[in-house]
């Protein structure tokens, strides 16, 4: 059995979906591994560390997609790309199914069964597997890092012969994985860090690392969290409600890092274009749900405005900012996953559709497009 990692073509995308350290555990599973040429460079990974862990190289996407029957690749594949799939492939991506449906079916016309890494069921046994969670992670921290880079002042209080600074005010929207890391970033550098959220849960998880939670609490918060652990969308009510708490809160921030997302839809808003007249000048806001529509009406997607006074970042991709970390850690998600599919004893796929974690992950099959 082949295994293939093309070079990944999307402008910007500097990680990759395998390391050595993936390839040598691919290897004691008996599949046979090949990499495109310069597949790794971005994530600072050369060709010779690739053959060095036992990987084949191949000069271009087609002679490394021929014959693969699994194919690992960060986001999914360009419809030149999918025509070089062979037909019975195994893709496992980031395939962003609710927003590139031709690709989905593309995939399906081809014959390939594609995973959609994004799609896991958040159980406790797809943890290891989990490429939201890894790469959330690395985004909240980076958006923190971005942020305190193109702040004007400095994050924590400092008593100095000249006089005491003021310690940066970091506000965090959206608790989920990212959010928490941005917390606990803002928190290492000595900010004063409040946050809010709809799910409840997370007012806990706020004030264990030392942040203060600001959010309405009423009847729909108890229960705005759906039984998979994701927020349900508020209603309009609850929308009024929670934008009266973000313009009191907004005013005294210096740094709003926003994380908001709802799977499938487009992100909230939170911060309107008023309450943005409000922040200071200087202000900084990192919107991480750029790529989703934005949680602030005015942010745009991979670029850095200033709008008001305030500087609006909106990267849609800050785990690709941290390529080496963000490679490593989607790597092993998808060894992973993968292992989960080949019989450790025979190296040929194993597929059991009784899975929840491959039910849930399928976004085609036989040649269907199987959900999006
Ligand atoms: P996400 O990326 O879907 O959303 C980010 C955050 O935005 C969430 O906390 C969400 O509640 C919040 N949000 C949505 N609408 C909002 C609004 N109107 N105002 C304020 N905040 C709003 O979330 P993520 O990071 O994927 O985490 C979702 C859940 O999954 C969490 O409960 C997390 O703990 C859980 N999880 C479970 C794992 C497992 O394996 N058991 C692994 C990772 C996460």
């Amino acid at each position: 059995m082949r295994l293939a990692v093309p070079k990944e073509i999307r402008e910007g995308e500097s990680r990759v979906a395998a390391t050595p350290e993936s390839i040598k555990k691919f290897k004691t599973l008996g599949l046979d591994v090949v990499i495109q040429a310069g597949a790794g460079a971005g994530a600072k990974i050369s060709d010779a560390d690739y053959t060095a862990a036992g990987a084949m190289i191949a000069p271009d996407a087609a002679s490394t997609l021929k014959d693969a029957d699994i194919v690992l690749k960060v986001r999914g594949p360009s419809t030149a790309e999918i025509s070089q799939f062979k037909s019975g492939a195994v893709l496992a991506a980031l395939l962003a199914p609710h927003a590139e449906a031709e690709a989905i079916q593309g995939l399906a016309s081809q014959g390939v069964t594609a995973f959609a890494m994004e799609l896991l069921p958040r159980i406790s046994r797809a943890q290891s597997m989990d490429v939201l969670s890894s790469q959330a992670n690395l985004a909240g921290y980076k958006a923190v890092i971005d942020a305190a880079a193109q702040f004007g002042r400095a994050m924590p209080m400092m008593m100095t012969a000249a006089g005491t600074i003021a310690p940066a005010r970091v506000l965090v929207m959206g608790v989920g994985v990212a959010g928490l890391q941005a917390i606990a970033t803002a928190k290492r550098l000595g900010a004063i860090v409040s946050a809010t959220d709809v799910r409840p849960a997370t007012k806990e998880q706020v004030e264990s690392l030392g942040g203060t939670f600001v959010a309405v609490m009423d009847e729909e918060f108890k229960n705005a969290q759906t039984a998979a652990g994701y927020a349900k969308p508020m209603s309009a009510e609850y929308q009024v409600k929670q934008a009266a708490l973000t313009a009191e809160t907004i005013k005294k921030q210096d740094i709003v890092i926003t994380t908001a997302l709802i799977p499938g839809r487009k992100a909230p808003i939170l911060v309107t274009e008023e309450m943005i007249k409000t922040m200071k000048p200087g202000s900084v806001i990192v919107d991480l749900a750029a790529g989703a529509g934005g949680n602030t009406p005015l942010s745009k997607p991979d670029e850095v405005i200033e709008v008001h006074g305030v500087t609006i970042m909106g990267h849609t991709n800050l785990p690709g900012a941290l390529a080496v970390d963000a490679s490593s850690l989607y790597s092993r998600n998808l060894f992973n996953f993968i292992s989960l599919i080949v019989d450790k004893k025979t190296g040929a796929l194993n597929i059991d559709w009784n899975d929840e974690i491959i039910k849930g992950s399928a976004v085609t099959k036989d040649g269907q497009v199987v959900q999006r």
